[in-house]
């Protein structure tokens, strides 16, 4: 289980950066600073992060970019990244994207301060929901939804017709969090048009992203049919999750087998009995449709496209799978971890491709970050782990390459620790890691071992950011093997 420390927290109001660094004017910014806008020519509103990719390759391991008289520093060295790990100095910061999502997903886990109470108390009482027991519990249910994709899927192959791979994925992994968390059942594989539930999620992403392009005191004016928008999404979330939960209510609770949902509304905690609130079950269950599958829905669509792309990695995958699930119709928990091969174009993708792309670290004390650079107590980063994971001291000058081999035990061993962090970092890490990964290794097992991906030869891999990454507009021809 993850380290519980509580931690120190940023005063109201304190969102730059620049403030609790002494030695800011050593760290480089882009050329060409406009007074008041800061360094926004040439940037996009539309890629942020994918941007700051660019920077970061010109600008080195630390850099800053200043917009609208704020001041953000990111860091991406592999040495200063593995400091930022160091739990007893630093610790998850909840700003910008994160703290954009606060009026959807409030105190819930992933947008609590470190200081809130229910996020201490919603993590022990979800913590067991996420053990091995657990994992193994949700695995038929994986397969079940599975199964609806890839009779889509069949239906699409006999049609001679292509799939819209992160329109599919994400109809998969919404229902997969939906049946195994909640017992709910979106219908979204009845649905030609994504589920208005999604829509609203993405639609709260990509406002949540959206505030960080203009100056907050005008975001108000600037967004404002933009946020009525996201005022009706946010209603539509909460409208969905309280009808889930009044479901499972009337059935008396306890209807879900242990589930997510039954272990927020039944489960004290061991020690002090506290329960969860209402209002506080409502965010986490938002909370848990969002983070639960978003990310993995662009997990799974860049590994289909690298697969796709690669031939001779899909056949070696392909005979991995075949060889150990040989002919078992419904492959058991314990073989989706042998699926080694697998699970390492799944990492390879995750390190081009890290869906989460950033997240954000405070020093909890006054500190120097990499023995250079103080920061005071409340002073943060944005750990870029798009770049990180493209550092070429770590994986070499040809960072940029696809290669599952990276992933290998040997390699693996031989490089630093925290070079590779889709999942972030320390207590605040992402609580559904393994849940992520057994869903995804196993819907590329199946998927592999029932289909050749034909890609389309036209298409280039464009990414869209609404705080999560997507590949954009990726179609594949799945055929049905012999
Ligand atoms: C490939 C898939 C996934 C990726 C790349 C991913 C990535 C991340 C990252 C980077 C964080 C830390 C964010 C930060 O430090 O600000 C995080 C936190 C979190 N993730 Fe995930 N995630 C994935 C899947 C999931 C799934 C499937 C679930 C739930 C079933 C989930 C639930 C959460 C929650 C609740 C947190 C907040 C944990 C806390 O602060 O205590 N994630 N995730």
């Amino acid at each position: 289980m993850a380290e519980t420390t509580t931690r120190a927290v940023l005063p109201k109001g304190f969102r730059s950066a620049e403030h609790g660094w002494p030695e800011l004017h050593r760290i480089p910014h882009p050329p060409y600073r406009l007074p008041l806008l800061g360094d926004v020519l040439g940037a996009s509103r539309r890629t942020p992060v994918q941007d700051s990719l660019k920077y970061a390759r010109r600008l080195g391991p630390v850099f800053r970019r200043s917009a609208f008289g704020k001041e953000f520093v990111f860091t991406w060295g592999a040495g200063l990244v593995a400091d930022l790990a160091d739990e007893s100095r630093f610790a998850k910061h909840v700003g910008l994207g994160v703290a954009n999502l606060r009026p959807v997903a409030g105190d819930g886990l992933f947008t609590a301060y470190n200081h809130e109470p229910n996020w201490q108390l919603a993590h022990d009482v979800l913590a067991p929901g996420f053990s091995r027991e657990a994992m193994a519990g949700y695995h038929p249910m994986m397969l079940t939804v599975a199964e609806r994709l890839t009779e889509h899927w069949d239906r699409a192959a006999a049609g001679g017709r292509s799939v819209d791979v992160p329109g599919d994925m994400t109809k998969l992994t919404l229902e997969t969090i939906a049946h195994t968390g909640f017992g709910h059942d979106f219908g979204s594989f009845e649905w030609s048009r994504p589920h208005p539930c999604v829509t609203a999620m993405v639609g709260t992403l990509s406002h949540a992203q959206r505030l960080n392009s203009v100056p907050a005191p005008l975001s108000p004016l600037l967004l404002r049919r933009a946020g009525r928008r996201n005022a009706a999404d946010i209603a539509c979330l909460n409208r969905i999750v309280d009808e889930v939960v009044r479901v499972r209510r009337a059935g008396g609770g306890g209807g879900g087998d242990g589930d997510l949902l039954d272990r927020m509304l039944e489960t004290a905690h061991p020690e002090t009995g506290e329960r969860l609130s209402a209002e506080n079950v409502r965010r986490q269950v938002i909370t848990f449709l969002v983070a639960g599958h978003e990310t993995t829905s662009g997990a799974l669509s860049f590994a289909l496209h690298y697969l796709s792309r690669h031939p001779d990695v899909a056949a070696r995958a392909r005979a991995e799978v075949d060889r150990v699930w040989g002919d078992t119709v419904a492959p058991g928990y314990e073989q989706v971890a042998k699926l080694r091969y697998v699970r390492r174009v799944l990492d390879e993708s995750l390190r081009l491709w890290p869906t989460a792309p950033a997240f954000a670290r405070e020093a909890t004390r006054d500190t120097v970050l990499g023995g250079e650079h103080p920061m005071r107590r409340g002073a943060w980063t944005l750990v870029l782990t798009l770049m990180l994971h493209r550092d070429p001291e770590v994986w070499g000058v040809d960072a940029e390459r696809f290669d599952p081999a990276r992933f290998e035990a040997g390699a693996v061993r031989a490089r630093p620790a925290h070079v590779f962090k889709p999942f972030g970092t320390g207590a605040r890490a992402c609580i559904g890691r393994q849940f992520a990964l057994h869903e995804a290794v196993l819907v590329l097992g199946l998927l592999l071992r029932r289909y050749e991906l034909r890609p389309d030869p036209a298409y280039r891999l464009r990414v869209t950011e609404r705080l999560t990454l997507m590949p954009e507009g990726l179609r594949l021809h799945p055929e049905r093997r012999g």
